[in-house]
């Protein structure tokens, strides 16, 4: 892919793979590994479909006025992960009067309780996929230091234990080999927005 899935804070190609054709103007929660491009699709998605972008990650860090590095290593995940169904919680509420792009922490969508939430919240879900390997060097190519991220192996294995929870999303779409502003478009196809 090319490089432009960096995840900085700071025409429609081939068809994409769908479970389901869904109707618009619902606001998009993207789902889906480290790496997988969320924020950087987020951002070119929501600028093709001008709606505001948020990354539940950003609103994370401002109601705890920590990084997520420090909450990890100040509290353990344990205690990341209330921070996120937190988040994500005040998030759906407001999705009922604004729609947004949304990007999930790549372990959000695999906690059930916040999974539930967001399936009955009236959202679309999208789960953007790649092959392992590729997730893994994207991830290494970036200057972002993961929490969740420790060796390859990890890394891997980590993938396989999750990828059951994020084909629940309604749509998935394969991001491997492609470029953001194509994987952007492909979503907004599968949503009929284009
Ligand atoms: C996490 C992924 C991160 C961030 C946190 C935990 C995970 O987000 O939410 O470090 O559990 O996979 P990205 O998927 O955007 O890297």
């Amino acid at each position: 892919m090319q490089n432009r899935f960096r995840k900085s804070r700071t025409g429609p190609g081939s068809r994409p793979v769908v479970r389901k054709r869904v109707s618009a103007l619902r606001s998009v929660i993207l789902v889906g590994f480290m790496g997988a491009g969320k924020t950087t699709v987020g951002q070119a998605l929501s600028r093709r479909l001008g709606l505001p972008f948020e990354d539940l990650d950003d609103r994370i860090e401002q109601r705890e006025r920590k990084t997520i590095k420090q909450i990890f290593r100040d509290s353990g995940e344990a205690e990341f992960r209330r921070a996120e169904s937190a988040a994500l919680q005040e998030l759906l509420s407001e999705l009922g009067s604004v729609t947004r792009v949304v990007a999930l922490g790549g372990g959000a969508f695999v906690q059930a309780g916040n999974a539930a939430l967001i399936g009955e919240a009236k959202v679309h879900s999208v789960f953007l996929d790649a092959p392992v390997e590729e997730l893994l060097r994207r991830c290494e190519e970036e200057p972002v230091e993961r929490p969740m991220r420790r060796d390859p192996k990890q890394f891997r294995e980590l993938y396989e234990t999750r990828r059951q929870s994020y084909m629940k999303a309604m749509v998935r779409i394969e991001t491997g080999g492609k470029d953001v502003e194509t994987v952007a478009a492909e979503v907004a196809w599968s949503l009929g927005l284009e």
